[in-house]
């Protein structure tokens, strides 16, 4: 199969799919790989380390994406829609529940959209894991960065100090994302409380973390009284493949402390608060705006700023699924590993993702029926 690796495009992307060491894998297993030139810079990766590896250097964009399979980080933007062409595949995150124009055009040109953040093993997401563990840690230190007086922030030490209390840090989801951001958090010695809506998660958050934290059963009461009191507020609420849920109000808001921070990771899936719904996603360029005194940090792609450590961890999170699409093409692929079939979210032009289907008010067709 001719796979092609392009240089991602959204602001401040530093990512590439692949690493020399998946492109090796890939070649070696009879497939040939054009990476575009340059794509591997950020993260540390030369085009002559890619060439060692077995790949071919490409100059354009439309070069790297004349191939039967597109391996990206990011989704697809407006100016690549152009080199969409019918069947060929396109291996990336998409959230597409979030993005009504990009599903349309992936409907029009007959793609293959395989969606790294909807690939399922009962509650576990294999290909989003490895950014949510980046993107948890992350939205810790700039949760407590934003929290510093110079930076517009209340002016408070995460850990407080001897006699003085430290930041009260809620954590919205407990699942990967929250996990690492409480890591981190009960780590600088903040004063730490997670909710979520699974009873059993909260029980193994405790035998994780014991006294380091307390757990709320996420609903709307206990959101209120926490948010609140909180100073730093990261949401990572997640229904898989679903607009997050909106669990945030605006009059939340408006009783959190001057100089607070909202961190929404979730903003990848349409945003978790009502404002930072109402608002576009921040970028790494200019990642914060504030609103009723509340700082808010909405980037829509966090692991970036981190791509020596991201691009490792996603290329060996998805090398092994695509050396499958690769060697098998996409349906029989699907056919043997079930929890790759979730991944598929458009084909031969139909929504195979219920939860994308139903958000966008598109027609549901099951992925069984083409496969
Ligand atoms: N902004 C970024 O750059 C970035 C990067 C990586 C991941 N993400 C996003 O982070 C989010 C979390 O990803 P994850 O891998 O941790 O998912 P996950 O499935 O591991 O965790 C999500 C958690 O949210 C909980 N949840 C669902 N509804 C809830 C509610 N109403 N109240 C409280 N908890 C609720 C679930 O029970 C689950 O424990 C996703 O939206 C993902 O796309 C964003």
């Amino acid at each position: 199969m001719i796979i092609g690796v392009p240089k991602e495009i959204k602001n401040n992307e530093s990512r590439v799919s692949a690493t020399p060491a998946a492109v090796s894998s890939l070649v070696k297993a009879g497939h040939t790989v054009k990476v575009e030139r340059g794509a591997g810079t950020m993260s540390n990766y030369s085009d002559e380390e890619y060439e060692k590896a077995g790949g071919q250097i490409v100059s354009s964009p439309m070069e790297a994406w004349d191939a039967e399979l597109v391996y990206k980080v990011k989704e697809p933007l407006e100016e690549e829609y152009k080199y969409f062409r019918e069947n060929q595949i396109i291996y990336t995150y998409l959230h597409l529940s979030a993005n009504k124009s990009l599903t349309k055009a992936m409907l029009d040109s007959k793609v293959v959209g395989i969606a790294y953040e909807t690939v399922q093993i009962g509650r576990s997401l294999p290909l989003l894991k490895p950014m949510s563990e980046v993107a948890g840690r992350v939205a810790a230190i700039e949760g407590v960065h934003y929290l510093q007086k110079t930076k517009g922030g209340a002016g408070m030490l995460v850990s407080g100090v001897p006699g003085v209390k430290p930041v009260h840090a809620v954590v919205l989801g407990g699942g990967v994302a929250g996990t690492a951001a409480i890591r981190m958090l009960a780590g600088m010695g903040a004063r730490v409380t997670v909710l979520d809506i699974v009873l059993e998660r909260l029980g193994e958050l405790v035998d994780i973390f014991g006294t380091q934290i307390e757990t709320r059963y996420s609903n709307p009461v206990n959101i209120e009284e926490s948010v609140k009191d909180a100073e730093l507020v990261i949401s990572t609420v997640l229904i898989p493949g679903k607009k997050a849920p909106q669990l945030i109000s605006e009059e939340h808001v408006k009783m959190m402390k001057e100089g607070s921070v909202i961190v929404d990771v979730a903003i990848d899936q349409g945003g978790s608060t009502d404002i930072t719904v109402n608002n576009p996603p921040t970028t790494h360029d200019n990642p914060t705006f504030v609103k009723h005194g509340v700082i808010h940090y909405s980037v829509a792609n966090i692991p970036g700023a981190v791509p020596m450590t991201s691009t490792a961890a996603l290329s060996n999170a998805t090398t092994g699924y695509l050396l499958k699409i690769a060697n098998l093409g996409w349906k029989e692929a699907c056919r043997t590993i079930p929890e790759l079939s979730l991944g598929v979210n458009i084909a031969e032009g139909f929504v195979t993702y219920k939860n994308v289907a139903d958000d966008l008010d598109f027609e549901y067709t099951p992925i069984s029926k083409l496969l």
